[in-house]
């Protein structure tokens, strides 16, 4: 008898491995957690420096204790811990210093554990973890955490320069459709490429790294995706045939409430991870304001704006007939140290009467919120399926990489909101806000419709709630590595 066998005599063992981005650990912590209230043991493995932030602005010690076996540990990001982390520092170290001392870090880890990983689920953009895993013989599942769609753009950047529609040439025309990505081939521009095909050196070393990861996820045994067959069918079907086995079993965050509710009933308790110090007070505020009535207004975790671009939007909500509840993060606004923090306190001050000004909100609960009719978002895909799991429609302005795809496929795919791509100008923003909130009441009917719809999928029976139920049971039943390569 085969006495290590998680099935017969002890549950398995899962290692679940974010990169050191918010938005990263956002929906990996989700599938933990998940993956815990199915009785595996689960090793979360954080950075050093966001573990400190989650300690220090959460109770997730305390929290993760209700699951005998989950243990949170610590690995390095390749930076001292003082240093700032801002702009764009991941992708900027990530070759040198990240990878070559995670990868080290990780591979003693993986040695030396008690009881041995039965599988280890890392972020899609570590190519490193996959040949760790292969070499000591433990499956391995790539998660990506951005949009399908995104990722399947990602992969076909080398076939689009093969063709010739890749650099951007000048002035040409931005609005022309790019027609070497399979399946997006009718609504893809060239200005909803991922940000970084504008550069005009396609040879960069950060184009080539994130194309060089995205083609080294499909080695992975298998594939997660936070997303739903609903939302994204024809693209997941494109992304079968580079990897045969994918499981999209989202929204993470929609599927983790329905099954807490399942056990605990409507008053379960939730994590709420999150890097800053959420804001509650918005709450009380919104409690004031009536049904749909406000525009929620936040660009994630990693967007910086300028103070031009701040005051543009600034002007547009004013402007516009909604009030907004607004989330400026003081270190988003680019300018000198201190600047930025005085010139949202001036705003505040300003519109205090149609607006409130947060630093960080609990965007989940704000979204859910009857006062909040609109979401004005940077795109970000946990962003993004937040507002479709509360039927709330979006403007969507787009910064950087995957969201350029996103906030395309929103306007013109799902049609649950309007794209505001490359444009800070005070007109539009009133004009776009306006439409989503009060003209066009086209879009709040969509939004709620696909809410309805998305909603279900987690619901038992539902396309995510069984392909979860799959991924548990593959896992259990040491499936993975059998699975056919391609
Ligand atoms: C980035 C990418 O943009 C995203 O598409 C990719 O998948 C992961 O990395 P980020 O820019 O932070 O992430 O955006 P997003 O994916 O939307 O995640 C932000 C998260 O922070 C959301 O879950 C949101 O609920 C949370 N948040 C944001 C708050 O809790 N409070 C806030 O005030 C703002």
């Amino acid at each position: 008898m085969e006495m290590d066998s998680p099935s017969q005599c002890r549950p398995p063992h899962v290692v679940i491995f974010p990169l050191p981005l918010q938005g990263h650990i956002n929906s990996m912590i989700k599938l933990a957690e998940l993956l815990a209230l199915a009785g595996f043991k689960l090793t979360f493995l954080n950075s050093h420096h966001n573990h400190e932030r989650l300690i220090k602005f959460t109770n997730i010690v305390a929290y993760f204790k209700r699951y005998p076996g989950f243990e949170l540990k610590t690995i390095t990001d390749g930076l001292p811990l003082d240093h700032p982390r801002s702009g764009n520092w991941f992708l900027e170290t990530y070759e040198e210093a990240i990878v070559m001392k995670i990868k080290q870090s990780f591979r003693e880890m993986m040695i030396n554990s008690n009881p041995l990983v039965d599988c280890v689920i890392a972020d899609g953009f570590s190519g490193y973890a996959i040949d760790v895993a292969n070499e000591l013989g433990i499956p391995i599942i790539g998660f990506r955490t951005s949009s399908p769609r995104s990722f399947w753009v990602y992969y076909s950047i080398t076939d689009i320069i093969k063709a010739g529609e890749l650099p951007i040439r000048g002035s040409e025309d931005m609005d022309r459709l790019i027609t070497t990505v399979p399946g997006m081939e009718t609504y893809l521009r060239c200005r909803d490429l991922p940000s970084f095909c504008r550069k005009p050196d396609i040879e960069d070393s950060t184009v080539q790294l994130i194309v060089k990861q995205t083609r080294k996820s499909t080695q992975a045994d298998a594939l997660i995706f936070n997303t739903t067959d609903e939302l994204d069918q024809p693209i997941l079907s494109q992304i079968r045939t580079k990897c045969a086995n994918i499981y999209p079993i989202g929204p993470l965050h929609a599927q983790l409430n329905t099954r807490l509710k399942a056990k605990h009933g409507e008053s379960f308790d939730q994590f709420s991870n999150t890097l800053g110090e959420e804001d509650k007070s918005c709450i009380p505020w919104l409690d004031k304001q009536p049904n749909r009535s406000v525009i929620y207004v936040s660009f994630g975790s990693i967007t910086s704006t300028s103070r031009d671009q701040l005051v543009e939007l600034w002007y547009g909500l004013l402007n516009s007939k909604t009030k907004f509840l607004f989330v400026v993060r003081p270190d988003s606004v680019i300018g000198k140290d201190g600047e930025g923090e005085d010139f949202v306190k001036e705003l505040m001050e300003k519109s205090k009467d149609r607006g409130y000004i947060v630093d960080w909100a609990p965007q989940e609960v704000v979204l859910n919120h009857q006062a909040v009719g609109g979401f004005l978002t940077h795109s970000g895909w946990n962003s993004t399926l937040e507002s479709i799991v509360a039927g709330v429609p979006m403007v969507c302005w787009p910064y950087f990489a995957d969201q350029q795809v996103t906030s395309r496929v929103v306007s013109t795919v799902w049609k649950i909101g309007l794209d505001m791509k490359d444009v800070s100008d005070r007109k539009i923003v009133e004009k776009m806000v306006n439409d989503v909130m009060v003209d066009q009441k086209e879009f709040v009917n969509s939004a709620t419709d696909m809410a309805k719809v998305i909603n279900q999928c987690v619901s038992i029976g539902g396309s995510s709630s069984n392909n979860l139920d799959r991924l548990i049971e593959d896992i259990r039943m040491k499936r993975l590595k059998t699975t056919k390569r391609l």
